[in-house]
Formats: structure tokens, C-alpha cells, sequence
């Protein structure tokens, strides 16, 4: 398997209209039924990424700036920002169009991080991502922070290893 895979290789673009049985009560979008997508097109491109069975290990903040009623067309672009050994860090962007008014709006962005792993369920290593646009590598260098954050988040990283965060929390 290559070592290293550049991060428009595994670029996933998804696109759904959204209907009757994906609404709540107001006829908007279920939040679920959106993270469900999210999931989705994130691990299809994860999956690209390192051609390897993958699981969702994290979500991160996922906040809904604005409803997408029923009738709406909904893209979602996931895009690896960075790998590291068997994990790869994803963000998601979303937007939702209403095609005849001619109106696109951003509605969602969060980084999952998925992890690949072998037959039986555990790790394995994945090629390692590189970035080429100047927003890859924004993303790319601000991987590392990410992932520290949600380790200590999910009590898998004591706080003073995370060197990346101390400059934030001023950690001794
Ligand atoms: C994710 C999973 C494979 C990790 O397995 P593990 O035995 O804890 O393995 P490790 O401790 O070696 O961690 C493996 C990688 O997962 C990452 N990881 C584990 N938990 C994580 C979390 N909460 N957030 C982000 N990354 C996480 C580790 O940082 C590590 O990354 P690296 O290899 O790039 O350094 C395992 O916890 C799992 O199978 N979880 C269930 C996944 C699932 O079913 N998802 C769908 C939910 S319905």
C-alpha cells in the first residue's frame, strides 16, 4: 500500500434531495437524519483515503446554523485533513440549496475521525495525508490540536502530554 496519498485523492462529494421521512414536525431536516449523511460521505471518503474497512471512533461539536426545509438538495464534501497511524481526521462541510429560488446556504461543518481497521476490528495503519491547497494545509497544521483536544476530551490523553494544547491552557 502507498505511504502517502494526497488529500484531493479522496475527496467525496455527496449529494441527496431531502424528503417527507427525513423532516421533524416543522417540516425541516431531522438533525439526526443529517449526522447520519455526515457519517456517511465522511466514511465513504476515509475509506478512499486508506482502502480499508473504517469505523467512526469520534464526532466532534456539530452545531445547526440553520434549518433545511423539505424540498431542499443537500451536498456534503468530506475531505481528509490529516492521518496519523490507524486514525484519519475528516471534515465535513454541508450545504443546503433550494434550486429554483437560486439560494445555497452553508449549514453545517464538523471533523469526525475515523479509524481503519483489519477483519476482526483492530487498528492498522493508514497512509499518511498530504495537502496541496493553502486550506488543506490550514487544516492539515491544526490536525494535531484537534485531535489532542478530543483525546484529553475522551479521558484517553492525560492533559499534560497534550503539547499542543498548553499554550492554550497555559498547562506548566
Ligand atoms: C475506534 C476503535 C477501533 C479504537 O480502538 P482501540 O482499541 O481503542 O485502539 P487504540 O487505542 O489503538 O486507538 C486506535 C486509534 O483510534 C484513535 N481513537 C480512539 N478513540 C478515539 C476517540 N474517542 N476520538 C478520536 N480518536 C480516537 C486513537 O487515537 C488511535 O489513533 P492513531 O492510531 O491514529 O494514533 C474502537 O474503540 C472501536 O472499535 N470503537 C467502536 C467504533 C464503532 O463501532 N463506531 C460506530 C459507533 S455506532
Amino acid at each position: 500500500m502507498s505511504k502517502t496519498k494526497v488529500v484531493s485523492e479522496s475527496l467525496t462529494i455527496m449529494t441527496e434531495m431531502i424528503f417527507p421521512n427525513d423532516t421533524n414536525t416543522l417540516g425541516n431536516l431531522m438533525g439526526g437524519n443529517l449526522m447520519r449523511m455526515m457519517d456517511v460521505v465522511g466514511a465513504i471518503c476515509a475509506q478512499k483515503h486508506c482502502n480499508r474497512i473504517v469505523v467512526t471512533a469520534s464526532v466532534d461539536n456539530v452545531s445547526f446554523k440553520q434549518s433545511v426545509p423539505l424540498g431542499s438538495v443537500v451536498t456534503l464534501q468530506a475531505k481528509v485533513t490529516r492521518a496519523f497511524n490507524s486514525s484519519m481526521e475528516v471534515v465535513i462541510d454541508v450545504w443546503a440549496e433550494n434550486i429554483p429560488a437560486q439560494q445555497r446556504v452553508s449549514t453545517n461543518k464538523a471533523f469526525f475521525t475515523f479509524v481503519a481497521v483489519d477483519q476482526s476490528g483492530r487498528p492498522i495503519d493508514v497512509p499518511q495525508a498530504i495537502p496541496e491547497t493553502a486550506e488543506e494545509k490550514e487544516y492539515y497544521e491544526g490536525a494535531l490540536r484537534r485531535r489532542q483536544l478530543r483525546l484529553v476530551l475522551a479521558g484517553r490523553l492525560p492533559a499534560s502530554e497534550a503539547s499542543e494544547l498548553k499554550a492554550l491552557f497555559d498547562i506548566q
